[in-house]
């Protein structure tokens, strides 16, 4: 075992309370495309934050819609990967031996959820919930499509630019029939209060943070590992290249996180 493995072994061992906080590089290996690196989510040559917002929602509930029922579809064909499922063990080990060990993640995708992660806190929502328009209820989701007007739509094809399913055949909510939105946090949103106010507490009180697959550029979630940092406490990167943490970070993994968290985190 190199060095570094050997080191990083026992920061687990000595740590009480590990965050794990992942991004979007976690999922990449079920083939769900990223935001920033190769392969990059490609949709009708929309940039994606050009679609994840209020205002285009405002503007065209179908063509947002599509692109959210494409996503909802890739990813409920996608398996965790053995990133996920390393990370679930992780958890389970970690209970085992005591250790508080709660992740962050920013990916929608719920794939850690399915691979078994319970102490999790989805800070940029889920694909599979909605949220209600008007009566503002939250409620999981898994059917797809969510309604008939979106079957067979949201291909990604360029030729395809235009929507126009009318509004009434979009989702609608089963309590007081208010348009629904999917459950994501979309740019210019804040982020859900009290996934906001846990995770601080978490970043105050960890002993260890590890990193995974994330860009590390959109806050706030980006500032996160600054702020474990700051108090002096170790941050683990894993990632198949270098992000504005990886200089700050005690240690740093190079390598696709499917490949490389399993034996680390053994
Ligand atoms: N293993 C590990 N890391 C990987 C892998 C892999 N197999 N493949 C890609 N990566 C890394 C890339 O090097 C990059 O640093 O994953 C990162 C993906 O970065 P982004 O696409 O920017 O994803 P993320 O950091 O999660 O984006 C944050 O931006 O658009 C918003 O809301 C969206 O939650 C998302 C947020």
């Amino acid at each position: 075992m190199l060095s570094n493995e050997m080191e990083f072994k026992n920061l687990i061992k000595l740590a009480k309370n590990i965050i794990v906080i992942t991004g979007a590089g976690v999922s990449a290996e079920s083939g769900i495309p990223t935001f920033r690196g190769a392969p990059k989510l490609r949709w009708r040559n929309y940039k994606p934050e050009s679609l994840a917002n209020m205002p285009a929602f405002v503007k065209s509930s179908s063509l947002v819609w599509e692109f959210y029922h494409y996503r909802r579809e890739i990813c409920l064909k996608a398996s965790p990967n053995n990133a996920h499922l390393a990370l679930s063990s992780f958890e389970l080990r970690c209970l085992k031996e005591n250790k508080q060990c709660t992740l962050i993640t920013q990916n929608v995708d719920g794939l850690h959820k399915r691979a078994g992660s319970k102490n999790i806190i989805e800070i940029h929502g889920s694909l599979f919930e909605t949220k209600c328009m008007k009566c503002h209820s939250i409620e999981d989701n898994f059917t797809s499509p969510i309604c008939d007007g979106l079957a067979n739509r949201g291909s990604p094809e360029e030729d395809s630019k235009l929507s126009d399913i009318p509004v009434e055949q979009l989702p609608h909510c089963d309590k007081c029939h208010g348009l629904l939105r999917p459950n994501v946090v979309w740019f210019g949103e804040s982020l859900p209060e009290q996934a906001l106010e846990d995770s601080i507490k978490l970043l105050n009180k960890c002993d260890l943070c590890l990193v995974v697959g994330t860009s590390a550029v959109v806050e706030p979630v980006a500032s996160f590992p600054h702020q474990v940092i700051a108090r002096g406490v170790p941050v683990v990167e894993f990632n198949i290249e270098k992000t504005p943490i990886t200089n700050n970070s005690r240690y740093f993994f190079q390598g696709p996180s499917g490949s490389i968290l399993p034996s680390l985190l053994s």
